[in-house]
């Protein structure tokens, strides 16, 4: 299916896990300051990738015990090593696709899910199988981004189309690069109960040297000046355009420039029996 390791649209190449960290480690407070399981919970987090949230879910749950997978062999292992990196002992990892988890039903007390779904062709069937496993009453919890809550200075509109590109080619492999914003009627269609949708707006400046760096260059820029190849093979803009485009993205992580994303993390509980 599209969604397999072959389709997944920033690759698992070391650049792509690095992204990943980067991102992780800018945005732990933003993304993580309210979520904590109970000692004893079991915590389903579904498509792990290299661990970047494995890690931080491990240390402000230490008593909750975390069971995490992954469609790709190549990124669990990545995870294993960063979690024993950290010394933490209550994570279980599985290779696995989350549309056919090797779990009985109602297994675990909470879900955790950050940046899969956009990734998956078919969101609703993801968060079937991911309620199916989630005790009644468990909570699911979503983080995705949204390419479209993206703006900046100085504004460019070779930057737009470079950013258009990486949408186009996530569309085209299955995925969903505008997901955040429809997070609250996806998890009401798939019929969790007490949905709540929270906007976490990064915003950068040049008095946030740590977020220029892990955020504007190091995650999102980078992201973007990762489907340069797919982009230029693909038709979609020219070389000296796309250049540009990211040419313009780095320069709003000067002095004087400013840039802005909004992530939208969705908490819901799986109804009663
Ligand atoms: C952008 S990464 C996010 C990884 C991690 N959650 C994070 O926030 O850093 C998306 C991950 O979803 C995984 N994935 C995609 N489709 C999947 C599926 N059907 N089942 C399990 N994992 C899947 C990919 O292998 C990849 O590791």
């Amino acid at each position: 299916m599209a969604s397999s390791a072959n389709g997944y649209v920033h690759g698992y190449h070391s650049r792509e896990a690095e992204r990943l960290t980067d991102q992780a480690g800018s945005l732990v407070e933003l993304l993580h300051c309210d979520t904590a399981y109970a000692d004893g919970s079991r915590v389903l987090e579904a498509g792990c990738g290299t661990g970047a949230q494995t890690v931080t879910l491990a240390r402000n749950s230490p008593g909750a015990r975390f069971t995490s997978i992954d469609i790709s062999a190549g990124s669990l292992e990545e995870a294993r090593a960063r979690v024993t990196a950290i010394g933490a002992t209550n994570v279980a990892f599985a290779q696995a696709d989350l549309h056919a988890l090797p779990f009985a039903a109602a297994s675990f007390d909470h879900v955790f899910v950050c940046f899969v779904l956009e990734h998956v062709p078919d969101p609703d069937a993801a968060l079937a199988c991911l309620s199916a496993v989630l005790k009644p009453g468990g909570t699911i919890t979503v983080i995705e981004g949204d390419h479209g809550s993206t703006y900046f200075h100085p504004d460019s509109d070779a930057a737009h189309r470079a950013i258009a590109c990486q949408v186009e080619l996530q569309r085209r492999a299955g995925g969903n690069a505008l997901i955040g914003r429809e997070l609250y009627p996806l998890l009401t269609r798939a019929r969790f109960d007490a949905v709540s949708i929270s906007p976490r707006m990064v915003y950068v400046d040049s008095s946030r040297p740590r977020l220029v760096e892990g955020f504007t260059r190091r995650t999102f820029t980078a992201m973007i000046e990762g489907v340069r190849e797919a982009a230029l093979a693909a038709k979609l803009i020219d070389a000296a355009a796309f250049d540009q485009g990211i040419r313009d993205l780095y320069r709003t992580a000067e002095a004087d420039g400013v840039f802005c994303y909004t992530f939208f993390k969705g908490v819901a509980h799986n109804p009663p029996i």
